[in-house]
């Protein structure tokens, strides 16, 4: 009894070694077909942080900046933190989309599970950055005046005519005022 368990066991392990052996010389010898086709699906895979991982005939950093494909947000905040000498902060330097991917938020959280994604809502971003009114108060101090409420429209202005999520964002008070603010 004990022996017949022995061997069963034996069996087994030299089998998952014959498995990873096949699985390594097929990662190995993929052909390059293959991986082309696998580089699609990859590309939704990287990490927010790999810029020339999807960025690849665009250079979005300059030559000398410090290669980001490994370090998470985290990491940016050693250079990037406001103050004389400082890179400053990442707000308005890259689109929405990518400081939320920067924070873990993914596509599908934003525009849910669908294959072809649609412009998404206000509510949506209310339903994870709280009531309008709420957020009004968070940015009381701004100067010259709070971005997130005004006498024209009070605190319902649409994020998106500022916070663009897939360009860079926009100061929509500026076309008629001479606001300086940073839109992240
Ligand atoms: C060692 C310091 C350092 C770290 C770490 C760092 N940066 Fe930078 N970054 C800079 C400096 C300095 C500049 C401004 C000069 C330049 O463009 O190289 C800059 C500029 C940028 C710009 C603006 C480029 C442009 O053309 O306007 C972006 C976007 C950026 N960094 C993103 C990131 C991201 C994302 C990370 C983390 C994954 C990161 N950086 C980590 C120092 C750093
Ligand atoms: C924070 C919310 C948010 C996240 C995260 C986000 N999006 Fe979007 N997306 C929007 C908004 C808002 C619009 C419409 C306005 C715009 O284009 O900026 C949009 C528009 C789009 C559109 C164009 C839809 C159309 O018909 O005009 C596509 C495609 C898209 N997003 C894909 C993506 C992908 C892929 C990701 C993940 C890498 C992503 N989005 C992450 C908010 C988001
Ligand atoms: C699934 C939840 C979720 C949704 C939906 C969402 N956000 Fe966010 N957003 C976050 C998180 C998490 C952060 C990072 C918060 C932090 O670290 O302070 C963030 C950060 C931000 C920031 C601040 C970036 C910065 O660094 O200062 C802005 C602006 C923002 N979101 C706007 C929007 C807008 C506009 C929409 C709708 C198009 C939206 N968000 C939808 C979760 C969400
Ligand atoms: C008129 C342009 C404008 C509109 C519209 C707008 N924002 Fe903002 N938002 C800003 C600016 C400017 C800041 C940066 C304030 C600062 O300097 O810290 C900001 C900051 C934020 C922050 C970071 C707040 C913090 O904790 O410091 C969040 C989150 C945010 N906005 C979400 C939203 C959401 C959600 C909406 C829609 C309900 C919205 N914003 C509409 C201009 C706008
Ligand atoms: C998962 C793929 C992906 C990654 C990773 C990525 N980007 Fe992007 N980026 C895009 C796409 C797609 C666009 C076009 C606009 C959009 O859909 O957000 C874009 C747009 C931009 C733009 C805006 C150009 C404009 O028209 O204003 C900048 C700047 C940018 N990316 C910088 C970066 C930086 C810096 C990094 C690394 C921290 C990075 N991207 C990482 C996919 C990516
Ligand atoms: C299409 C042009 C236009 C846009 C866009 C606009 N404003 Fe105004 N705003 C005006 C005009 C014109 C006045 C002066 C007449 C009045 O009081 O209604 C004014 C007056 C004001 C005032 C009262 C007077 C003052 O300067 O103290 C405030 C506060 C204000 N705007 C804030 C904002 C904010 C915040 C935004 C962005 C969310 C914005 N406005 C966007 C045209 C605009």
């Amino acid at each position: 009894m004990k022996n017949n368990n022995t061997s069963k066991v034996l069996i087994a392990f030299s089998l998952v070694l014959f498995l990873i052996a096949v699985f390594t010389v097929s990662l190995y010898a993929a052909p390059k077909e293959k991986k082309a086709a696998a580089t699609k699906e990859k590309k939704a895979e990287l990490k927010a942080w790999d810029c020339a991982g999807c960025h690849k005939d665009k250079k979005v950093l300059s030559d000398n900046h410090v290669a980001t494909k490994d370090m998470p947000y985290e990491g940016c905040l050693v250079c990037h933190i406001p103050g004389e000498g400082n890179a400053g902060t990442l707000k308005a330097k890259i689109p929405g989309s990518h400081l939320h991917a920067l924070k873990g938020v993914k596509c599908e959280q934003c525009h849910g599970k669908v294959k072809k994604p649609e412009p998404v809502e206000m509510s949506k971003c209310i339903a994870c950055h709280g009531a309008t009114a709420k957020l009004a108060e968070k940015t009381a101090k701004i100067k010259p005046h709070n971005p997130h409420t005004s006498p024209h429209y009070g605190t319902e202005l649409d994020c998106n005519l500022c916070h663009h999520q897939h360009t860079k964002s926009e100061n929509y008070c500026a076309q008629c005022h001479k606001f300086n603010y940073i839109v992240p």
